[in-house]
């Protein structure tokens, strides 16, 4: 029997275009096919938009133009970006896609024969924004959670789907399955949603005040609620009712959203499905939000993050091993390009790149750049590093489909730091002129050939181009989404003599991106040599300010920390390792030369914005100012 995979992003308004909360959802989602079809499983994976609605009525209204070329707009943006960030989705749905509006009709006319959609007043609070009735137990400070804006109240004749009636079988459902909604909290979550009575859901508007939706089959003066429209994306795109992708890929689905639409997710949609005779989707995963330093994205703060922006900078590889590093799913993460260059320099510059190019570096001068055979048997070291390749092969095939995939990268880097370290302690080079180990450095240099394409493999689904990019330097002419764990997950599969290809760094640090024009801040790393020279907007990426200091204070409970409030223009804190050489009290009023633009750091608890200039006079330290005093800010050049 075939293996199959079904995954679903949430179908994103287009009414804002594309950002990073969006772009991790899709990237969690096309790791996890490439993943699945590493494994050898056939997949299919949706994305789309949701192109009704009032918010979308109320943006195309803005715009001056209409719903439809509205959503046609940025419809095609979420389309032309999903390329851009390697994302492999098999199909995008739109819900003004005909296919789409057949399926909704053809549900719509189906639970309304059978008696579960029936037609009242209604009369309650209704956040525009959601596009949905609120009851007062959900509102916080009687404002809507989402907009912190009171709704206001609506009365109307509507369609309602009898959703209380399929309460108590979805309790004892999710009850009885416990990997239907994941992480916990969030499965807990829906069940303490529960606890309440359900309402029956409105499923419907009338036309006079929304025409942007699909017309009930069997009421034209009304159009579908956007909820209940939206859903079934999921199963129109697999040609619900009929169509071999619905019978081949219903019974494996599992749809991918954020926290923001747990319970339409969680509620509406599984009573939904039951209403229709079908089994429930498989699985739901739920990830939590990213911020800003700013808080939460907004489009009228201008603190959203958009995808393109960065990719130019930082490279897309770098940009998805960010996302995929720092968030843990389930919980919010925090979005700064200052955590995104550190990680970019540390471990794929540095530990990922500095591995590959020792490797081939080493295997050009020993092997004239051909893969050599195994030589004598493995000794100690090969054995510590073996059991880290097999420690990272149980991690990574327990981790990613856990959708754990901070933990599986944690691994592939133990893996990568493993060999490094082991490059250290063998010492190639040492091995080479002495021609008597010549067996012994075939081993050593076949292990680290093995583990750069070990790693490439345990890339793919993360940084398909890196990982295509090391395979075919390594002399493999695969297609990333061509590798197959089965048989490339094994060891020692290199062709002996293939030619390996020495080429460039695969990551350019963030300092030589700056130089093509990119204005970042940099991180060098502390054991980096100083170069002999650097250009003078090398220089001029650091910000030196002469200030003045305000207060010093004692870092409790360390010896070296003094804590500064520098003046410089504005009120800056740092901490500095100087406690040795300056007491508190004599500090004060002296002028200081601060990095003003130093990314923040926290030492011993306590954050430091900056750092200020000393120089080392023998065992003496010395702080560093303008011969004569100058006003408080003045940049140093
Ligand atoms: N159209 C509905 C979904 C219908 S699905 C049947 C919708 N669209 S949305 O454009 O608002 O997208 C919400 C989704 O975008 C979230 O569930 C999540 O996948 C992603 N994100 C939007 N902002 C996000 C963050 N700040 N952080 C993480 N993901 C976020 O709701």
């Amino acid at each position: 029997m075939t293996k199959r995979f079904y995954i679903t992003t949430p179908i994103y308004y287009v009414n804002a275009e594309p950002h990073i909360g969006h772009a991790y959802t899709t990237i969690v989602a096309d790791v996890m096919s490439r993943f699945h079809r590493l494994m050898g499983y056939r997949t299919h994976f949706l994305t789309g938009t949701d192109d009704h609605g009032d918010k979308i009525a109320q943006a195309a209204a803005e715009a001056g133009t209409d719903p439809k070329s509205y959503a046609d707009r940025i419809s095609n943006l979420f389309r032309e970006t999903w390329p851009k960030l390697n994302i492999s989705n098999d199909d995008f749905i739109r819900t003004t896609d005909p296919r789409h509006i057949k399926t909704v009709q053809y549900i719509l006319q189906k639970v309304y024969d059978q008696g579960d959609i029936y037609f009242s007043n209604y009369k309650g609070l209704y956040c525009v924004g959601c596009e949905r009735f609120y009851t007062e137990r959900e509102l916080v400070d009687g404002k809507c959670p989402d907009h912190d804006k009171k709704p206001v109240e609506r009365e109307e004749a509507n369609y309602f789907f009898r959703m209380s009636q399929y309460q108590d079988w979805l309790i004892s459902y999710i009850r009885e399955n416990p990997d239907f909604i994941q992480p916990e909290r969030y499965r807990n979550e829906v069940l303490s949603f529960l606890r309440e009575p359900l309402e029956d859901l409105c499923i419907s508007r009338p036309i006079q005040r929304l025409s942007w939706g699909i017309p009930l089959p069997f009421d034209d003066r009304y159009v579908t609620y956007v909820w209940f429209d939206a859903l079934i994306n999921y199963l129109s795109a697999l040609g619900y009712p009929d169509g071999d992708l619905f019978r081949e890929y219903w019974p494996v689905s599992r749809h991918l959203i954020a926290k923001d639409i747990l319970k339409p997710h969680g509620i509406y949609w599984p009573t939904m499905i039951r209403a229709l005779g079908l089994p429930p989707f498989r699985h739901l995963n739920v990830h939590g939000y990213w911020k800003t330093e700013e808080g939460k994205m907004s489009k009228s703060h201008g603190t959203v993050v958009r995808p393109l922006d960065l990719l130019p900078v930082y490279g897309l590889d770098a940009f998805r091993y960010f996302l995929l590093r720092e968030m843990v799913f389930g919980l919010d993460a925090g979005f700064s390009e200052e955590a995104l260059v550190q990680r970019l320099n540390a471990d794929l510059a540095n530990d990922l790149g500095n591995l590959f190019s020792r490797t081939l570096a080493m295997t050009a001068k020993y092997f004239q750049g051909k893969v050599p055979p195994f030589g004598s048997d493995p000794d100690e070291n090969d054995r510590a590093l073996l059991a880290q390749r097999d420690q990272t092969t149980v991690d990574f095939l327990e981790e990613v489909p856990r959708f754990a995939f901070h933990k599986a990268l944690i691994s592939i880097w133990a893996l990568i730091n493993a060999a490094n370290k082991y490059i250290d302690q063998v010492g190639p080079w040492q091995l080479f002129k002495d021609p008597g180990k010549a067996d012994r450095l075939r081993t050593v240099m076949r292990n680290l050939l093995e583990v750069n394409r070990l790693t490439a493999v345990f890339l793919t689904p993360f940084l398909p181009d890196t990982a295509e990019k090391m395979l075919h330097r390594l002399g493999i002419s695969k297609a990333a989404s061509d590798v197959r764990f089965e048989e490339d997950g094994r060891w020692g599969t290199l062709r002996e003599g293939a030619p390996v290809d020495k080429g460039e760094a695969l990551f350019p640090r963030v300092d030589s991106a700056q130089k093509q024009g990119a204005k970042r801040p940099t991180v060098p790393k502390k054991e980096e040599k100083t170069p002999d020279t650097v250009p003078i907007d090398t220089f001029r990426t650091l910000d030196l300010r002469v200030g003045v200091v305000k207060e010093a204070h004692n870092v409790p409970k360390s010896q070296k920390l003094l804590r500064l409030i520098v003046d410089i223009g504005e009120e800056r804190q740092v901490v500095a390792g100087i406690a040795q050489w300056y007491k508190p009290a004599d500090l004060v009023g002296k002028q200081v030369v601060l990095v003003a633009n130093l990314q923040p750091a926290k030492l011993m608890g306590v954050e430091s914005r900056g750092m200020v200039l000393a120089v080392q006079d023998g065992t003496a330290l010395r702080l560093i100012a303008p011969a004569e005093p100058v006003a408080p800010g003045s940049r140093v050049s």
